[in-house]
């Protein structure tokens, strides 16, 4: 069975494209088979990342019917072990995928979008990355709202939901709905048995947070102290995974269309890349040994 890790990220440009090739192109020499499925409807860019100039097939010719095997959609990169789904949608089912390879790393879309948020929750070690920026922050913090409220509102029939809303209404006003917390408010106070399901399916998840693109000048400790607001306001547990140092090499690899990883493998971006991927290889219950270089 493969590990899947869904990367996600309230903003687009917030690095998630980049954050997907790298861990699939250390993964993949580490010796592990590993697919990147690019769900980035909007901006399928991926491809470019890991030296696929052009990809001469992709998921909609699954749709169209052009392909009739899903596996026939996947890319092989010129990397061994790493291959490309490019300009996946809803309808993709990683089931069918996750006997074939050890890694799936999903790039997802920016937004809220349902089939998003779905895709998130369909593994238990999601990771979000951020910029510092706070525009990237309060994007970021709305996906893991979203998410959240996503995953509570599968606990309840259509219409028992409804009855939560209204209740939330009741209690703490119009605009009250939008906030995770009143919901999980009333929830606890409502529905006792099922807050208690709620609080453990919330337990087994091991979210990461990344991120991206820290100047000199940013705060290194930024990342805690976002997770410990998340935790304060949605009372999730988000680990912070570390910095990726923001590095002018990034967009010179990506002009030239090559893998950073490979080009610029001496630079402090590069660096951070391999101590995330340890670090997470490790936490994510399996210890890698990585000789990148
Ligand atoms: N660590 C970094 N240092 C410098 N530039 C970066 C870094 N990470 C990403 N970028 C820049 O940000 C742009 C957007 O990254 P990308 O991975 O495509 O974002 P997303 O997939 O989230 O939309 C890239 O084209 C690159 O120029
Ligand atoms: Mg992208």
């Amino acid at each position: 069975m493969a590990h899947i890790w869904p990367i996600g990220g309230g903003k687009g440009g917030s690095g998630k494209s980049f954050l997907t090739s790298s861990l699939g192109r250390l993964l993949a020499k580490a010796g592990r088979k590993t697919l990147l499925i690019d769900l980035d409807l909007g901006a399928a860019n991926l491809h470019t990342m890991v030296d696929v100039p052009y990809p001469e097939k992709c998921f909609s010719d699954f749709i169209t019917k052009k392909i009739s095997l899903l596996e026939d959609t996947v890319l092989a990169t010129p990397f061994p072990n790493l291959f490309l789904i490019s300009g996946a949608h809803d309808s993709l089912d990683i089931a069918n995928l996750k006997l074939k390879y050890e890694y799936i790393i999903l790039d997802l879309g920016a937004g809220t979008a349902f089939n998003t948020l779905d895709f998130f929750l369909a593994s238990r070690n999601g990771i979000f990355i951020t910029t510092p920026e706070p525009t990237s922050i309060e994007n970021v913090y709305r996906l893991m709202r979203a998410i959240y409220l996503r995953r509570i509102r599968h606990y309840f029939s259509t219409a028992d939901f409804k009855m939560l809303e209204k209740k939330v209404r009741e209690h703490l006003g119009d605009d009250s709905i939008n906030k995770p917390e009143n919901i999980v408010s009333v929830v606890r106070k409502e529905y006792p048995e099922k807050f208690a399901l709620i609080k453990k399916d919330f337990n087994s998840f091991s979210f990461k947070l990344i991120l991206n693109q820290l100047r000199k000048q940013d705060n290194v400790d930024l990342g805690l102290q976002i997770c410990k607001i998340i935790k304060k306001h949605l009372g999730i547990s988000v680990d912070f995974a570390g910095n990726i140092a923001y590095d002018e090499h990034v967009h010179d690899a990506i002009c030239q269309r090559v893998c950073f990883l490979d080009r610029y493998p001496h630079t402090r971006a590069a660096n951070d890349l391999r101590e995330l991927n340890r670090k997470m290889s490790n936490s994510f219950g399996e210890q890698l040994i990585l000789n990148y270089l």
